[in-house]
């Protein structure tokens, strides 16, 4: 979502800022679930002192609301559509604090997830993994077999795994630990939420093609903005530069078809996506959108919309089971 408005703040390398977004992200869903448009029983354990953590404006609660639902519905209509057959592998790229391996644990189709791998930079990973040592709540649904090696920037498990990787590395020696851990005939799932705006397009891309060259039975869901080119992106950009924070994967990304044709150059033939604006509108059931709305008084409805017509849920396949002809969110 629209960051913040900046306190200056000085990192004393460019990665600290990037990694500063993962506060961003978790903290904008602390306020959203606090206001009660989410419900996540797993954040008081991933983010610390959360009383201290402000509330955001209902147009930040709004977007991550939407945001953080349209992308599960997406993952649980993907592993519907697998057959029964399948087991399901999940990689989250720069997961941060994100809590959906433990709120997917909580639902039916878990039963299909074999693993579940998260990759982030190592300080990130650290937190994440003491996090877990820390709270039963967390390390039970990891399992027994639960193993934090290295430093504390490896966590292990027959299912949950997360790794300390710069994703921004040669893909054939940052991603090869992924290759002891995945089976090639499984499907498999990206899911890259505000991760790719971060790196070059053609880092973006080989990590894609790193995916769909190996394995053949490869989905992917991304959550990026595109066209910063007007006037709104470019207060998002100065507002981010401020604290040393750089968009460079957006440039490519006038539109949301571009995110579409940027799958496609992957080797993802089936892809689709939706602006926040339109998944709105679109994605929720009446009783949903009256709950919602009950919730904030909201004053700037035209911004809303401006804000939310800058993001977009990108998803694609390659699987020749011709399940993601039906992946379809709405
Ligand atoms: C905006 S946060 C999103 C976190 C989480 N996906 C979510 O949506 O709640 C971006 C995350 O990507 C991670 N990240 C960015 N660039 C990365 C890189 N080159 N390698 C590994 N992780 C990276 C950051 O550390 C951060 O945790």
């Amino acid at each position: 979502m629209l960051p913040p408005p900046p306190p200056r703040q000085s990192f004393p390398d460019g990665d600290a800022a990037i990694r500063s977004t993962d506060d961003d992200a978790a903290h904008a869903r602390v306020s959203a679930v606090r206001k009660g448009y989410l419900k996540d029983p797993y954040i008081q354990y991933l983010v610390p002192r959360l009383h201290l953590i402000p509330t955001r404006p209902p147009l930040i609660n709004i977007g991550t609301y939407v945001r953080s639902e349209v992308i599960d519905k997406l993952m649980v209509k993907w592993l519907d559509l697998l057959d029964e057959s399948s087991q399901a592998q999940i990689v989250s790229l720069g997961a941060g604090s994100d809590s959906r391996f433990w709120r997917f644990t909580d639902l039916p189709p878990k039963a299909k997830i074999v693993k579940w791998i998260e990759i982030d930079f190592p300080e990130i990973v650290a937190k994440k993994a003491l996090a877990v040592r820390k709270h039963s709540k967390l390390s039970e649904a990891v399992g027994p077999d639960l193993a934090i090696e290295k430093g504390g920037t490896v966590l292990r498990s027959s299912v949950f795994n997360i790794l300390a990787v710069d994703l921004r590395g040669e893909p054939s020696e940052a991603l090869q630990p992924l290759e002891v851990l995945l089976s090639d005939g499984q499907p498999v799932l990206l899911l890259a939420e505000c991760v790719f705006p971060y790196m070059s397009p053609e880092t973006s891309a080989a990590i894609i093609r790193w995916f769909t060259e190996r394995y053949s039975r490869v989905s992917i869901i991304s959550y990026d903005m595109f066209g910063l080119g007007d006037a709104f992106g470019k207060v998002m950009r100065e507002n981010l530069q401020i604290r040393n924070i750089e968009l460079p994967g957006v440039d490519d990304n006038p539109t949301r078809q571009s995110l579409e044709h940027r799958l496609h150059g992957c080797g993802l033939s089936e892809t689709n996506s939706v602006t926040l604006k339109n998944a709105r509108a679109a994605c929720f059931p009446g009783p949903e959108v009256d709950r919602i709305s009950g919730l904030e008084r909201l004053d700037e409805v035209e911004e809303l919309d401006l804000v939310l017509g800058h993001y977009s849920i990108t998803w694609g396949s390659k699987d020749e089971t011709g399940a993601a002809a039906r992946w379809r969110v709405e």
